[in-house]
């Protein structure tokens, strides 16, 4: 794949970062779609407003680019509390979690990021300080080492994680509230864009938006970023922001009208044509296109299947008989060749 990928749900750049935190939703309010989740942060924030005291631990579950940074950096906001960021790779040693646990200031909220990743060590001190606001310093090595209790001031933790299924249970069981964000429909995709669009003093027609919705994968990153793609294209070719320019844009970087891109497509065709819709195994599959069996299976397939164009069964991956209408390719059932090499 490409060292910049238009379809990857993950940040692609430093540049990208900085071009999202200025598009970043401030408030409840301010950010669309999850409604559910919306409505259940509001209540739990407002209550623990009303009594004066620090909200109940959060936990964010969903995957990448679905808007978990922006809800912890929205909590904060709501609280009127500082926010502190911190990320589960940069927690190695429970010393590195002490050191942030011990220098928060009363009601601050503290944001984990990737806190599936944190060190096990590290884990444990998390679970004593997100019940009772207390650590145990350990001083000394050795025999002679004792542990030393340590009051910290009350805060709220939000976690975020695209693999709760790694969290261990005591740690899951500790946040008052978990949300597991969606992805985004077609509607609430162009009301990000709307606002996205603009943000960045970019008029483009709603329908250009909506086509541009109907290709972002249900993620408003993607979403933000192929705006982007298509305000080049504009100013480059000093075309108009309409449905024509979201084409030509799009097409020139291969995300096609449902938001499948180059690898997408490749897997999809050699399913459909050499292998008659599968039944066909995953190292097959991947070998055909050139790829590794576990890109293919983590980064192509749950798309494919979470929009209905592959199956995944026993004997293998197959194609759906929508898959064998939006490519245009005859529809027969069953394999028409073994499924091994
Ligand atoms: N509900 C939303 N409304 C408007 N914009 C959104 C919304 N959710 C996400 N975005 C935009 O999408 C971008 C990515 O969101 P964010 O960084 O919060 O995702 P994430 O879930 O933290 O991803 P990752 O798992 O990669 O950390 C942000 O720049 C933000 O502007
Ligand atoms: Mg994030």
């Amino acid at each position: 794949m490409s060292d910049f990928d238009l379809t990857d749900p993950e940040p692609q750049s430093d540049a990208e970062l900085v071009f999202e935190g200025a598009l970043r939703p401030q408030s409840l309010g301010e950010f669309v779609g999850q409604t559910k989740v919306r409505g259940q942060l509001e209540l739990l924030l407002r209550a623990a407003a009303l009594q004066g005291r620090t909200a109940d631990h959060i936990l964010l579950a969903g995957p990448p680019g679905l808007g978990k940074t922006t809800l912890a950096m929205i909590v904060a906001h709501e609280s009127q509390k500082p926010l502190r960021m911190s990320s589960g790779p940069a927690i190695q040693h429970a010393g590195d979690l002490a050191a942030v646990l011990s220098s928060l200031v009363p009601g601050e909220v503290l944001f984990i990021d990737e806190i599936h990743r944190m060190a096990r060590s590290a884990e444990e001190m998390l679970y004593l300080a997100m019940e009772d606001f207390r650590i145990d310093i350990m001083v000394g090595k050795g025999q002679g080492a004792t542990s030393v209790p340590l009051d910290l001031a009350p805060f709220t933790l939000v976690g975020a994680t695209t693999r709760s299924g790694l969290l261990p249970n005591p740690l899951r069981d500790r946040f008052g509230f978990t949300a597991h964000l969606e992805f985004y429909d077609a509607p609430e995709l162009e009301q990000v864009l709307q606002r996205a669009a603009r943000m960045l003093n970019f008029p483009i027609d709603d329908n250009a938006l909506a086509e541009i919705a109907g290709r972002c994968r249900g993620t408003p990153r993607i979403a933000n970023r192929l705006l982007r793609r298509v305000r080049d294209y504009v100013l480059v070719h000093r075309a108009d922001a309409d449905m024509a320019s979201v084409r030509a844009a799009l097409n020139l970087y291969d995300v096609d009208e449902l938001g499948l891109d180059r690898l997408d497509r490749a897997v999809m065709e050699i399913l459909l044509t050499r292998f008659g819709g599968g039944p066909v195994g995953l190292n097959t599959l991947a070998v055909s296109v050139g790829e590794e069996a576990e890109t293919v299976e983590s980064v192509v397939e749950p798309f494919l299947v979470r929009i209905g164009l592959i199956t995944r069964t026993p004997r293998g991956r197959m194609a759906t008989p929508e898959a064998f209408a939006h490519f245009g390719v005859a529809y027969t059932q069953g394999s028409l060749l073994p499924d091994v090499l």
